[in-house]
């Protein structure tokens, strides 16, 4: 089991160590532009194996994509992050460029890879790597909703002081601050609706800690998280590559599910070798659908800034 992760930096080298320390898959290759800097991370990596125990082959290349040949799970997270004074369009524009020429190089050595998309705006980046490579939606996956759900029950659980791994809950719609939906009316704790335990007040604060949680680390650290992202990326290769049939919420194409066409936007699905095995169209309340549309009509006017690429 081959996957190679292209980009070198946080999200990308977390998302090797969690994957090699794990033993998700037997080989890691990771691919930066930055001369010699995947090279350095993948021998940091591997330099963890004698004291923690894994066998999973790291390695690092600039730019070589001959190296990255047959993999089964190729990761996108090469990207700029947004500086001060760039707007939105030219921020859309350096990055689809990047996702673009990547995912074409990524598919010519691994024809028959399953594609994980991370770089922001992530929606926009999944569906640009959609149409882009025309290969079938269920080998296109964008990753947020993993972690805006992971988020939600880290806020869930300190509200309830109980453990995580006791609390299910998911987070769907667009990967941003504004636009995702946590869905509380379904999180449980064991099995026993959250509304049980937690005042609305409380839920509500627990929804909106979630929808700025991306925010609030990019305030704490300097630049955004990498822990939890790279940790649900490998959350997401290792449903695929090991074939768990995982209900995880991920950015897919949408032809006709939860209303939506022509869209790449969090919904629940089930994550197999395959890569997107089903979609989950789960029956929304009032309320949840309004939500659901506003967040859709957001993620389509950013796709719209896309026509010069797309063109
Ligand atoms: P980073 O700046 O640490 O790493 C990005 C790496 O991409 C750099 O090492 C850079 O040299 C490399 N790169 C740029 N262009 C390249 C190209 N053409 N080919 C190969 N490598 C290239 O950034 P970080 O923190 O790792 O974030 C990466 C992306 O992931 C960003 O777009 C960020 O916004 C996004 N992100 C998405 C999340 C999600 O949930 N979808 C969560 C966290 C970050
Ligand atoms: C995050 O949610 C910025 O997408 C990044 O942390």
């Amino acid at each position: 089991m081959k996957v190679t992760i292209v980009g070198a930096g946080n999200v990308g080298a977390t998302c090797a160590d969690v994957i090699a320390y794990r033993g998700i898959a037997s080989e890691v290759v990771v691919l930066d532009i930055k001369e010699g800097f995947a090279e350095g991370k993948a021998m940091d990596i591997s330099q963890c194996a004698a004291n923690t125990g894994f066998n999973t082959r790291v390695s690092g290349v600039t730019n070589d994509y001959s190296k990255t040949a047959n993999s089964d799970v190729v990761v996108i997270t090469s990207g700029i992050p947004r500086k001060p004074g760039m707007t939105r369009e030219e921020l859309i524009g350096i990055n689809a460029g990047i996702v673009k020429g990547v995912a074409e190089n990524l598919l010519q050595h691994s024809p028959n890879a399953i594609m994980v998309v991370v770089s922001n705006p992530m929606d926009t980046m999944t569906y640009l790597a959609l149409k882009s490579t025309g290969l079938p939606k269920n080998r296109i996956i964008g990753m947020g909703g993993a972690l805006d759900s992971s988020r939600f029950k880290y806020y869930l659980s300190k509200a309830l002081d109980k453990p995580i791994n006791d609390i299910s809950a998911m987070v769907i719609g667009g990967h941003g601050d504004t636009t995702m939906i946590p869905l509380t009316r379904l999180a449980a704790y064991n099995g026993i609706p959250v509304s049980e335990f937690l005042s609305q007040e409380l839920l509500d604060k627990v929804a909106a800690d979630t929808m700025v949680g991306g925010a609030t680390l990019t305030g704490l650290l300097g630049t955004s998280a990498w822990y939890a992202p790279g940790a649900s990326v490998a959350y997401l290769v290792d449903s695929i590559l090991n074939d768990q049939r995982k209900m995880i919420a991920c950015s897919v194409m949408l032809e006709g599910e939860y209303g939506q066409n022509d869209i790449c936007i969090g919904v629940p699905c089930i994550i197999g070798k395959n890569g997107i095995e089903q979609i989950v169209d789960i029956q929304l309340n009032d309320t949840e659908k309004a939500a659901f549309a506003k967040s859709a009509d957001a993620v389509r006017s950013m796709n719209a800034d896309l026509k010069t690429v797309l063109a």
